[in-house]
């Protein structure tokens, strides 16, 4: 058995994570929650150095995964200190205690540290964030390698899979507006058609972390930053459109072809996912295919944001 710690596993791609590793035998998962813990999961406070630094030496796993953090970019702009509690120096303190115990740490990063306008980045293009969530994201890449020299950073942009509610990811988010613009008396909904994000299926991500880990079982660690991205170009607009189709609505959707959001946003972060295809690792769910699986297991009741 290999032990893997699992830290945000009640988020959305921690949840798939924890999924995905229970499919085989060879994994001993440890999973971790905050406001949400499960009978499965260990509560902890990531922002809590003393109780990570118990947690790590109680499990002594051999490979953690991080996959808590503030992901919201409107919640890291109003709030920078909790971006960076929970972003870089959680990162930190958990990167740090894994390598005292000799384990591997896996952090997850975003396509935002990238300006969005020379697409396609590599892992190696400089960075530029546009936004406090973007910086807080490169503060702790930065603060990742600064602790640990057996850590690697996965970097990932818009990311969608089955959900607990409809806010929990920027694809399903549209769901409602979507929903009554089509409804009786219902206002057309205007979906931003300027930025373009490539939308990542989070059952696909963690089958790159299942590989990844498969490979630092077996002697062959990746260090460093890699990058992993769907293929498929998307407007909010344009999924929004192949929302209504694969929910079957008479939808009035409008694009909006200047950007609207408070917070700024990059044009085009396409993340080049070359190193990892060139180890063999990955998947593309096609995202007609994926979003129906997502909106089959979390059906539109109408009317309610459950
Ligand atoms: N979602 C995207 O579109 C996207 C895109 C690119 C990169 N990413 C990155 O992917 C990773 C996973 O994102 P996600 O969408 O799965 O996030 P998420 O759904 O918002 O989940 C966040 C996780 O962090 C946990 N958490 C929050 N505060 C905590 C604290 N103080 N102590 C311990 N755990 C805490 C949450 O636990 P509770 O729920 O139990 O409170 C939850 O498990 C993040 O690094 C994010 O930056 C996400």
């Amino acid at each position: 058995m290999f032990k893997v710690a699992v830290i945000g596993a009640s988020g959305l791609l921690g949840r798939a994570l924890v999924n995905e590793l229970a499919q085989q035998t060879r994994w001993h998962v440890v999973a971790t929650a905050f406001s949400r813990p499960g009978p499965d999961t260990v509560a902890l406070d990531i922002r809590d150095a003393q109780a990570v630094d118990q947690f790590v030496e109680r499990e002594a796993p051999q490979a953690l995964v991080i996959a808590a953090a503030e992901r919201r970019p409107d919640v890291c702009e109003h709030d920078p200190a909790l971006a960076r509690a929970l972003n870089v120096d959680a990162v930190r303190t958990l990167a740090a205690a894994a390598r005292r115990r000799g384990a591997w740490t896996l952090s997850i990063s975003t396509d935002y540290v990238f300006d969005g306008a020379h697409p396609p980045y590599r892992h190696d293009s400089a960075p530029a964030p546009l936004n406090a969530y973007g910086r807080s994201k490169l503060e702790g890449e930065r603060a990742l390698t600064e602790a640990t020299d057996l850590g690697c950073v996965l970097r990932l942009p818009l990311l969608y899979g089955p959900i607990v509610n409809w806010a929990e990811s920027a694809v399903t988010s549209l769901v409602p507006a979507i929903a009554g613009s089509a409804s009786l008396n219902g206002k057309t909904a205007v979906m931003d058609a300027w930025a373009i994000r490539y939308p990542t299926f989070t059952p696909d991500v963690a089958l790159v972390i299942r590989q990844m880990l498969e490979r630092h079982a077996r002697g062959e660690t990746i260090r460093g930053i890699v990058q992993w991205s769907g293929d498929e170009p998307m407007t909010k607009y344009e999924i929004a459109v192949r929302l209504a189709e694969a929910l079957r609505l008479d939808a009035h959707l409008r694009p909006q072809s200047t950007p609207a959001d408070a917070t700024p946003r990059p044009h085009n972060c396409h993340l080049a996912s070359r190193q990892l295809e060139a180890l063999g690792i990955g998947r593309r769910t096609p995202f007609d295919t994926a979003i129906r699986q997502v909106l089959a297991a979390f059906p539109w009741q109408g009317g309610t944001d459950a």
